[in-house]
């Protein structure tokens, strides 16, 4: 059968200039804490910006962000609410703290709905913080997004490695555009992820250091987007993100 929500959620994103999906295949590995402060980085350089949360069962890019008690504006489908200059897009609007226990079917369904109801108006840039794991919502995502481009975070670790190659493969096998991979919590000099994806074919955008001082920012953004993590994040933003607004 025809879903026609399916057509409307191309035009819903007509007037958004560049799509980033934060993703791994691998969990814990910073996508949350990446997606959030890279679109911070992008909306204070003048950028505008969305927003979304794509994690439906662990959504929490909300308590980076220290959102509360918001709820989107509804007119001929949602208007996200701004949120430190940018639209921001969350299931945590309609479940609040409660546990969203989803099927594969049911998660499809959220995000086509998702898609097809809000209404971003003109972005510079849309960041979608992914779900970790190679499953339905990557899937659904290239299946239904016509300007998707991913882009991809590990740790140096040959496990968190291990499953980022397959997630890099399908992306490959699906002739799907890839920014390149971001390598995060970087303790020591090695180069080993580096080498990886220049044997995959993928751009190694850079490093970004393990920051003890990190959790200590999470809820503020002001204090995040003075760390180290975000000086790293804001390198890479400058010299191998190039916005083309
Ligand atoms: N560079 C870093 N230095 C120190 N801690 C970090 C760094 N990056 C992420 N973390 C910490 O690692 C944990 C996981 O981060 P985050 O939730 O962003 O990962 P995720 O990939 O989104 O996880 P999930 O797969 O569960 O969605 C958090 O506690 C975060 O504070
Ligand atoms: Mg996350």
């Amino acid at each position: 059968m025809v879903d026609p929500r399916l057509s409307i959620v191309n035009k819903r994103l007509a007037m958004v200039e560049n799509i980033i999906a934060v993703s791994s295949g691998k969990g814990g590995v910073g996508k949350s804490l990446i997606a959030s402060t890279l679109a911070l980085i992008l909306s204070r350089m003048g950028h505008r910006v969305g927003l979304l949360d794509l994690d439906f069962t662990s959504p929490s890019t909300h308590v980076i962000l220290n959102v509360e008690g918001l709820r989107p504006e509804e007119k001929e489908g949602i208007i996200p609410p701004q949120v430190q200059g940018m639209r921001y897009m969350s299931i945590i609007y309609y479940t609040r703290d409660e546990p969203t226990p989803m099927r594969g079917e049911d998660m499809s369904n959220a995000l086509i709905e998702l898609f097809a109801i809000t209404r971003w108006g003109d972005l510079d840039f849309l960041v979608i913080d992914m779900p970790p794991g190679i499953g339905d919502a990557t899937l659904d995502m290239v299946r239904l997004i016509e300007k998707i481009n991913f882009l991809v975070v590990t740790t140096p670790s040959k496990l968190a490695f291990e499953t980022v190659k397959k997630l890099m493969q399908l992306l490959k096998d699906l002739t799907m555009p890839v920014i390149g991979i971001i390598e995060n919590m970087k303790m020591e000099e090695s180069n080993f992820i580096r080498e990886k994806a220049g044997e995959h074919n993928i751009p190694y955008l850079g490093e970004i250091c393990f920051d003890r001082q990190l959790e200590a920012s999470i809820g503020d953004v002001d204090k995040l987007l003075r760390t180290e993590f975000a000086q790293n994040l804001r390198e890479i933003v400058l010299n191998r993100l190039r916005p083309r607004p």
